[in-house]
């Protein structure tokens, strides 16, 4: 048996994984999601479901992950054989693969984005454009969603895909720790300085135009941080709250799973996870929301901003922030900085997206790392030309939503379940607990066995009712999106089916290896 890869080191490990969680959801889709639900009324749900949802779940998928690692499994479907002893267990697995997959290829296109919008930034290419409509244009004519005199066709968005594509593959290609880990040490750090740098330049802004005093930082940072129990009672945005704490810590998807994977059976997991979770949490409500908000506050009101936010997921990053580095002295740097860090964000998170299908090919087919990172890039490149090509019909948020927002709800309740019942909560306590720097508070053991899944299946019900069955019966759609719409779930059951069948041919292989 080939010897599994492993980290190089334990601070290696913690800026993979931090790596991993911070992404483009840290600062373009934390800053959306709080303005859209009222600022300081999507903190309250969002602390609490971090404490109730997020801590007690990173620890349950690093324990799930190590212990996986020890059996030589790296994806979810061997993890959940071995936590149920039923065939249908690794079948449940698929999620973790589908899941992940499926975000990487549309995260992947975004990514690439802001790699052009930081080449437009330097080159200065949209200086000049002064007004949200303009700006707008500029964008969506970038993303072919619109025709303009800016860009007459998708190739500028087409080569910057090809290069975030390339590279995402060549350090997977590189492996665990030549690879990933290496590319964590050198991005996180930048990345923590860039959005230090942006942070304080924002604080800086103060009151810019002295005639409208209340457009300032200061009502920006107030808008998120006082408390507001406006909009608490609304379901809606403690939905919000929770889609964000799964996404933002990449739960739910098999991604966390992986990288613990490649720990060894001792290794601590209870300080390394919650340091992540922390090291997270500073990214996105420390930068993430000191960043966009109050910068947008600074220049066009609170008001105006929380429109922008519900106007688009990209608008407050992709065209209030440009305007706004044309308005301050050096801005075309600020604005290299605020997309390199944005890319860097990304880059760090898509190669996770990318590794639980590798690792399955590795360990449960035997392949080489070459030929499982050629046939993953096979895929997504096949994949993501209709993300381009049918951006403008809505094909890459139908894909985030059932991935994005839906998948990872069901796949981290199934994976509670069979780590906290199935396998046993005695078990599943010793084993997060092995090797730990402290023991985890008793408190979550509680937590774990009871809230998390309760949250959970509540959550899912509610999604159920309220938002997925109008999404699936096409309920507010323009009837020219829905065959696109249709592709974009015909996608992901297609790969989810040929994901099934691989699972059911490794595991035949290996009925037929032992007999
Ligand atoms: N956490 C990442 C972010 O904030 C996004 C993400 C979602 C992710 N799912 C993932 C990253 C799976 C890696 C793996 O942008």
């Amino acid at each position: 048996m080939k010897k599994r890869e492993q980290w190089g080191s334990r601070l290696g490990l913690i800026l993979a994984v931090a790596g991993n969680a911070v992404g483009l959801g840290n600062f373009l889709r934390f800053p959306v999601q709080a303005a859209q639900n009222g600022g300081g009324s999507f903190m309250i749900p969002y602390f609490i479901f971090f404490l109730l949802l997020g801590i007690p779940l990173m620890w349950i998928e690093w324990g799930i992950g190590r212990y996986g690692g020890k059996y030589n499994h790296g994806s979810t479907p061997g993890m959940f054989n071995l936590l149920w002893k039923n065939s249908a267990a690794k079948y449940l697995g698929a999620l973790g693969l589908v899941i992940s997959m499926s975000i990487m290829i549309y995260y992947t296109y975004i990514e690439s984005w802001t790699l052009a919008f930081s080449f437009f930034s330097l080159n200065q290419t949209y200086f000049g454009l002064a007004s949200h409509e303009s700006m707008r244009g500029f964008l969506y004519s970038f993303q072919g969603k619109e025709t303009s005199d800016f860009f007459t066709t998708l190739w500028p968005a087409y080569a910057c895909m090809i290069i975030t594509f390339c590279l995402n593959f060549w350090i997977l290609y590189k492996g665990v720790s030549k690879g990933i880990e290496r590319l964590a040490i050198i991005a996180m750090p930048l990345l923590f300085i860039f959005g230090s740098v942006l942070a304080i330049r924002v604080i800086f802004l103060g009151t810019p135009d002295s005639s409208i005093p209340e457009n300032s930082v200061a009502n920006g940072f107030s808008f998120i941080w006082n408390l507001n129990f406006d909009l608490i009672g609304e379901p809606k945005v403690w939905l919000a709250a929770a889609g964000q704490i799964f996404f933002t810590l990449s739960l739910g998807m098999g991604a966390i799973h992986v990288y613990a994977s490649y720990l060894k059976p001792k290794d601590d997991i209870v300080s390394s996870g919650l340091s992540t979770a922390t090291i997270n949490e500073v990214a996105e409500v420390g930068l993430g929301g000191s960043i966009a908000i109050p910068a947008a506050a600074a220049f066009f009101g609170v008001t105006l901003t929380t429109q922008i936010a519900s106007a688009g997921a990209f608008d407050l990053g992709f065209v209030s922030m440009p305007l706004i580095f044309e308005k301050i002295p050096l801005g075309f740097l600020f604005g290299t900085l605020w997309f390199l860090l944005l890319f860097l964000a990304g880059i760090t998170s898509s190669v996770a997206m990318g590794q639980p299908f590798i690792a399955f090919l590795e360990d449960e087919f035997g392949y080489s790392r070459k030929k499982a990172t050629l046939i993953l890039a096979g895929i997504v490149l096949v994949a993501i030309q209709f993300v381009i090509f049918f951006f403008d019909k809505g094909f890459l948020d139908e894909m985030d939503y059932w991935a994005g927002t839906f998948g990872l709800v069901v796949f981290a309740l199934v994976e509670t379940i069979l780590f906290m019942w199935v396998f046993g909560s005695k078990k599943a306590w010793d084993e997060m607990n092995e090797g730990g720097d402290f023991r985890i508070p008793q408190i979550f053991l509680f937590i774990m066995k009871y809230v998390t899944p309760v949250i959970l299946l509540g959550i899912m019900l509610w999604w159920l009712v309220q938002d997925a069955i109008p999404i699936l019966l096409l309920s507010n759609v323009e009837s020219d999106k829905v065959p696109y719409i249709w592709g974009a779930r015909a996608l992901m059951i297609i790969i989810t089916i040929i994901i099934l069948f691989m699972i059911k041919r490794a595991w035949m292989k290996k009925a037929q290896a032992n007999s």
